[in-house]
């Protein structure tokens, strides 16, 4: 076979071979036309190597240098087919992702996020700033016995706060059943000391559980829950929510008592406030002082505070001649109106999700 002719099919090849590898843009046409052109049994290139054995032995080694060539080429262009596909699907799959599109907001009714409650929010907001002052988060009991509701703290059997209108005495409730019909027959619950048992009606008992338990220097808080009788109102909630704050040291003063509170309020509300501290009366506390906040166009009672009445002390072993204290107690449901301008307590209760969900 003349050399000439063997390397015109070979340039035959090389020319059909690429355009079939240029042209094919699926995985299977890069294969039928490697299966044609580089089979091992019966491509194109195998009966191109045939027909070497007929060109003259002088040709050979020209024969055999452009048929290596060309076969270099035509893998080139397969390879370079494979590539083309690999990244062209590459950027197809980044271009049907578009990163600038809105994300796809989950159904509202179905995956909407719980929150805490606005007067658990103010709760965790007090301890931290109280944290910060030095204050230690302590709990008491929401059942109380009459020594540490009344008793110790200086409310004698005759004092009008002790009266039933004014407090949710327990009782236990029996069904008794004769012939004719069935009554509830309720029997006073009694404490150990045979004396009733109420629904606390102010944290102030957590200063006497606390002073029982520890000697001084005490610096506490108590935020908890606390019930009376009073008819609900805008103000009112006959179940609310009270911060007591207990500091006694040696040389506590009334000073320290305002020093503290007006840090805290600056903390809390982050802005000077419209507050007023007006002379009062508390058993438990001489002398006494409540405090108002201007909220909804007129002052709202806030708490009471004062220093601890030297009884007090004495009725938890303290020494009134050592150590002296500060007591206060605010309504935090009110102070949690005033930080949303909310104006009815009854709306922190009526559970409307559309209400809380604005905490
Ligand atoms: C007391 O309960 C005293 N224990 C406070 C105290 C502590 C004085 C330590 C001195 C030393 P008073 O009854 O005024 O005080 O209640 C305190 C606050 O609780 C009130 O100022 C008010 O903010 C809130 N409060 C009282 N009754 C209600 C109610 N029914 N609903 C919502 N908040 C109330």
């Amino acid at each position: 076979m003349a050399l000439a002719d063997f390397l015109a099919d070979l340039d035959q090849f090389a020319a059909d071979a690429k355009s079939a590898f240029d042209e094919a843009s699926t995985l299977d046409a890069i294969e039928a036309a490697r299966v044609e052109f580089l089979g091992a049994k019966a491509g194109r290139l195998k009966s191109i190597q045939k027909g070497m054995g007929k060109v003259d032995k002088e040709d050979k080694p020209t024969a055999g240098q452009k048929l290596n060539a060309v076969k270099g080429l035509v893998e080139a262009a397969l390879n370079a087919a494979h590539e083309k596909l690999s990244s062209g699907a590459a950027e197809a799959e980044r271009e049907a992702f578009d990163i600038t599109l809105p994300g796809i907001a989950p159904q509202r009714e179905v995956y909407r996020l719980g929150k805490m409650h606005p007067i658990y929010q103010t709760i965790n907001r007090m301890k931290e700033i109280m944290g910060r002052l030095g204050f230690t988060a302590v709990e008491g009991p929401e059942i109380e016995d009459d020594w540490h509701n009344f008793e110790a703290l200086n409310i004698p059997l005759s004092h009008p706060a002790r009266d039933p209108l004014d407090n949710f005495y327990l009782s236990t409730a029996k069904l008794s059943a004769d012939d004719k019909e069935a009554e509830v027959v309720r029997t006073p619950a009694l404490g150990p000391d045979g004396k009733p048992l109420l629904l606390r009606s102010q944290t102030s008992t957590v200063q006497i559980r606390t002073m029982e338990q520890t000697k001084p220097p005490v610096r506490i808080i108590s935020l908890g829950r606390v019930y009376r009788p009073d008819t609900a109102d805008a103000t009112h909630y006959p179940m609310f929510h009270q911060i007591e704050g207990l500091c006694v040291d040696v040389g506590v003063t009334m000073a320290d008592l305002k020093g503290v509170l007006q840090m805290f309020w600056q903390a809390y509300f982050g802005e000077e406030l419209d507050i007023r501290f007006r002379p009062s009366f508390f058993p438990f506390t001489e002398p006494s002082v409540e405090c108002d906040i201007w909220h909804d166009g007129k002052w709202m009672e806030i708490g009471g505070a004062g220093m601890v009445d030297p009884n007090v002390l004495r009725s938890v072993g303290y020494d009134p001649e050592e150590v002296t204290g500060f007591a206060f107690g605010l309504g935090i449901e009110r102070i949690c109106m005033r930080q949303h301008g909310i104006t009815d307590i009854r709306d922190l209760y009526t559970n409307d999700v559309r209400f809380l969900a604005q905490f």
